[in-house]
């Protein structure tokens, strides 16, 4: 049932690659719809390689027209629907978030994607504002170093809480393990150990992400961490 959006109006910062963890770590339990809603459709491509999980099921041909057919089709026959949306701002995406029960922003930590997640985040709040009803969101920092936290990073933490934006406690390592199920398919849980470096530490991360995620869902107006900490 519920659906969960991935948008961002900044090209490459992670949208995929966390729609697509997403789906394939729910999948380990249920079945997964993925609508790639991305013209390129990065997600058709990758479960077109070996091992895409036989629980996802993607569907394809989505477009302006019909994405909210889509969704809603979707949404009745699985118990979590992913969209991954391209990286602009166009109807299509807004009409995504309308239809979301989750929108997840990923956003790299650099001060100029700060600003591009402003922008996501302004077009969420419109189409709030549009169907008179809040939709959770929450910004996912993504690409981050596991030891190093550059003080860039913290200031774009910081200025996001400050205007009272959620941020995933869980941020999205820059790990090897993300970039391979593209080049070989399949998730993460069936990468080749000898061909790719710690795929336990990527698969930890991962699960951590959707978790929260999960959480959120169930509990949308629970306090995050970061605030109570
Ligand atoms: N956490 C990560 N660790 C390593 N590589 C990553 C990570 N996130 C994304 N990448 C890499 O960055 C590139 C862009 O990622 P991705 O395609 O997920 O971004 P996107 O936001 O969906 O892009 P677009 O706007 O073009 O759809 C890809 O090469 C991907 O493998
Ligand atoms: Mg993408």
């Amino acid at each position: 049932m519920p659906v969960i959006s991935f948008i961002s109006p900044k090209g490459g910062v992670g949208k995929t690659t966390a729609a697509t963890l997403m789906a394939t770590q729910l999948a380990r339990k249920t079945q997964v719809i993925i609508i790639d809603a991305d013209p390129n459709r990065p997600i058709l491509a990758w479960s077109q390689l070996s091992g895409c999980p036989a629980n996802i099921r993607i569907v394809s041909d989505a477009n302006q027209e019909n994405i909210l057919d889509k969704i809603e089709e979707a949404a009745a026959e699985a118990p979590f629907v992913v969209v991954d949306c391209e990286g602009t701002a166009s109807l299509t995406v807004a009409y995504a978030i309308g239809a979301s029960d989750l929108v997840v922003v990923p956003t790299q930590g650099s001060q100029l994607d700060a600003k591009q997640a402003a922008k996501a985040l302004s077009l969420i709040k419109n189409t709030e504002r549009q169907s008179r009803r809040p939709i959770p969101h929450a910004v996912l920092l993504t690409r981050t170093n596991p030891i190093i936290k550059p003080r860039t990073l913290s200031a774009i933490h910081e200025q996001l809480r400050a205007h009272g934006i959620r941020l995933f406690d869980t941020q999205l390592h820059e790990r090897e393990a993300f970039k391979a199920m593209f080049s070989f398919g399949g998730a993460l849980e069936t990468l080749d150990p000898s061909q790719v470096a710690n795929i336990d530490k990527a698969v930890a991360n991962a699960r951590a992400f959707v978790a929260e995620a999960i959480e959120l869902l169930k509990n949308p107006d629970a306090v995050p961490a970061q605030e109570v900490a």
